[in-house]
């Protein structure tokens, strides 16, 4: 395989310095409440891993795989769920925890499904926020960085299944 150029955009010590705030400012919204966080698999499995020990609130957990990517680097624009939430969310508030909202398909579908349950409230927590290519009103409630468009990897983030593992968040610079 070939490897890909790459430059850090957000060094591991700032994003860890982000996802801590992240985590503060939930448990503070979100006093007296119990949250469920949705992780979106797999992108956001590190991002939840940190969030979660900052969040001081009680919270349940659950995941959704939601496949929407092809192997390259554009949305196909159809979403289809491989792994369903399995935690009942009637009544309960719920937390989307998402690596990066690029064209705002994959979520706007997502949330939709979890609306159909009846949550007491829904709201978003991104990582990334990347504005450049948003085809669906996608607004977060919670959002670590914002970037206009470039494609970036680490951190959980892939590209065709390479480079989750970096610790950093890096920029593609030959894609
Ligand atoms: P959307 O449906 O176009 O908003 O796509 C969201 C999903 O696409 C994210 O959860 C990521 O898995 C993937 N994605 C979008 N942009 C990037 C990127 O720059 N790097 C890696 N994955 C990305
Ligand atoms: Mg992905």
């Amino acid at each position: 395989m070939k490897e890909q150029r790459r430059r850090i955009l957000y060094s591991r010590e700032e994003i860890l310095e982000r996802v801590e705030s992240l985590g503060e400012e939930i448990s503070r919204r979100h006093e007296g409440d119990e949250i469920v966080f949705i992780c979106v698999l797999k992108g956001a499995f590190m991002f939840l891993a940190d969030l979660v020990r900052h969040v001081r609130v009680p919270h349940a957990i659950d995941f959704v795989r939601l496949a929407s990517y092809g192997c390259g680097s554009e949305s196909s624009g159809t979403v289809t769920v491989t792994k369903d939430i399995e935690l009942p969310l009637a009544g309960r508030h719920v937390i989307i925890v998402e690596d990066i909202i690029d064209s705002g398909l994959t979520l706007s579908s997502l949330r939709e499904r979890i609306e159909a349950q009846g949550p007491a409230s829904v709201e978003i927590c991104t990582l990334i926020d990347k504005r450049g290519r948003r085809k669906m009103p996608a607004p977060a409630d919670y959002v670590g960085f914002v970037m206009d468009d470039g494609f970036i990897v680490g951190y959980g983030l892939d590209f065709d299944e390479q480079y989750r593992y970096l610790p950093d968040i890096c920029v593609i610079e030959d894609l």
